[in-house]
């Protein structure tokens, strides 16, 4: 890389900066959305424990290994790919297609996250803030998604727009801390609901979902691993080029395999907690208020923007002070991940311009990148989830009977696409090429290995080349026929 292009792509003015801002990027709607839903929709600890499994064996693998190969490459994922391996080239344009494709709704749910704050900003002043009839009167209003829609992509766009060090980490450095003092807090007001300890219960007794009537029976064992998996890997923010982005600003002093362990660990923390705030207060707020356990909502998407706003809703005027408090965390932590996904699109073309010998201009490659993203959002964000009569079903002129999860509205269109196919594919030829592939006669392995051990005096080196060869394979092979199934409703599953 020369000296020029080093200029253009940034780097990170501090391993804590890089740390905070990786985690940024892990930390996200996946973890203060999906993974409480989904814990509870299977029914608590079960899932918990393979989640757990998972993020050892096939996630902190792939961090590793996406981390090493934009750091010993200095490129983005195109380029990265393509150093290593000219036939594995096209796997690294899943990692743009990917990111792109997930902004286009992330960033419609980080315009939601707006719209909460506005509404429970209002609650304060007007008495208590509105309940979950909230999420369809928003759902219907095109014109107010998209503008929310913009807003949040704005708010990202600027911090791009101030760079590597300037942008993505400055605001991390400070959105981290305070993402996690505000959770603490949340935690807090929900533990200290009468009946929060049945939330508790439902998150860490085995069995205790079913016994108490909660869910009525248990999902399979395999549907708990692929959903376990699939909110693993997108939680992880892993395949999808910002891990080997944010590892190609990061100097070779750095020790990769810590950072990596760090950031599992802390992405997986911040998931629990955030399930540790949301389980228990929508629980208690449904015991308290004689809603049936069965109905109590933990279980759909449902859960953040309607089940939980009803618990704000019915603590009065104080509800909206803790509504604000909790949707402007949920805000942070969407920006701190939509920015490093706008980040790993941008570097592509960068790093393109500059392997021809070129170089672009960091502000026009981003406000482009941004302005694209937005407009394809626009679309996400007037369809309201489909209940607005264009989802892709209607679009496409199918008949209702054929309603499956990809074409029931515009978000999950984009998602099958992304979370469903590019992702868990990326992640397993990612493996593949590592723990398989050859360059002149020598594993890619020896070319990463001084990568991975740098500074690393524990045992790693075994115990990765292991997961990546065996364990992670297989592991994604499933995750992505458990992806193609929900999507489309096969029931393989
Ligand atoms: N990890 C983010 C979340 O949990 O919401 C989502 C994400 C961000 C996925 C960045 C992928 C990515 F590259």
């Amino acid at each position: 890389m020369d000296e020029k292009n080093v200029n253009v792509r940034g780097s990170w003015g501090s391993n804590i900066g890089f740390l905070l801002s990786a985690i940024g990027s892990a930390v996200g709607l996946g973890n203060i959305w999906g993974f409480p839903y989904k814990m509870g929709k299977c029914g608590g600890l079960t899932f918990l424990l393979v989640y757990l499994a998972l993020a050892i064996f096939v996630g902190l693998p792939i961090m590793l290994a996406e981390l090493s190969l934009g750091r010993n490459t200095g490129c983005g994922p195109v380029n990265a790919y393509k150093r290593i391996s000219k036939k594995f080239k096209w796997v690294g344009w899943l990692a743009v297609i990917a990111p792109f494709l997930i902004m286009t709704f992330y960033s419609v749910l980080g315009g939601y996250c707006i719209w909460y704050i506005i509404i429970n900003l209002i609650g304060i002043f007007a008495g208590g803030p509105a309940g979950s009839a909230s999420f369809g009167a928003m759902l219907t209003s095109p014109i107010g998604q998209i503008g929310v829609m913009i807003l949040f992509m704005l708010i990202c766009w600027l911090i791009n727009m101030g760079g590597v060090a300037g942008g993505i980490e400055k605001f991390n450095k400070v959105g981290m801390p305070a993402l996690a003092i505000m959770l603490v807090i949340i935690i807090i007001r929900a533990w200290t609901l009468p009946n929060a300890g049945e939330g508790l219960k439902f998150m860490f007794v085995p069995g205790y979902a079913v016994k108490a009537g909660f869910i009525e029976k248990t999902p399979s064992f395999i549907s708990i691993l692929a959903t376990a998996g699939g909110q693993m890997f997108f939680s992880l923010s892993l395949a999808m080029g910002a891990m080997i982005t944010y590892g190609s600003y990061l100097g070779k002093g750095e020790n990769l395999t810590k950072n990596s362990i760090i950031i599992v660990i802390a992405d997986t923390l911040i998931a629990i907690m955030a399930g540790l705030a949301v389980i228990p207060a929508a629980v208690a707020n449904g015991i308290n208020n004689g809603v049936p356990v069965n109905e109590i909502g933990l279980s759909g998407p449902g859960l953040l923007f309607k089940t939980l706003q009803d618990v704000f809703a019915n603590m009065g005027s104080l509800g909206g002070v803790f509504g604000v408090i909790f949707f402007v965390l949920v805000l942070l932590a969407a920006i701190s991940s939509a920015i490093s996904l706008i980040e790993a699109v941008s570097v592509t073309f960068i790093d393109h311009a500059s392997a021809k010998g070129k170089e672009i201009s960091r502000h026009r490659t981003v406000t482009l990148v941004s302005v694209i993203i937005a407009l394809v959002a626009c679309l996400v964000a007037a369809d309201g989830l489909g209940e607005n009569g264009f989802a892709p079903w209607q679009f496409f002129g199918m008949a209702e009977s054929k309603i499956a999860g990809w074409n029931d509205c515009w978000l999950d269109f984009m998602d099958v696409w992304s979370e469903g196919i590019a992702m868990p594919l990326g992640a397993m030829l990612c493996a593949i090429m590592i723990g398989w592939e050859k360059i002149d006669g020598k594993p890619v392995f020896d070319r990463l290995k001084g990568e991975v051990e740098s500074g690393y005096s524990g045992k790693i080196y075994g115990f990765w080349q292991f997961c990546l060869r065996y364990v992670t394979p297989i592991g994604m092979f499933f995750i992505l026929l458990a992806q193609v199934d929900g999507f489309f409703g096969f029931g393989w599953f």
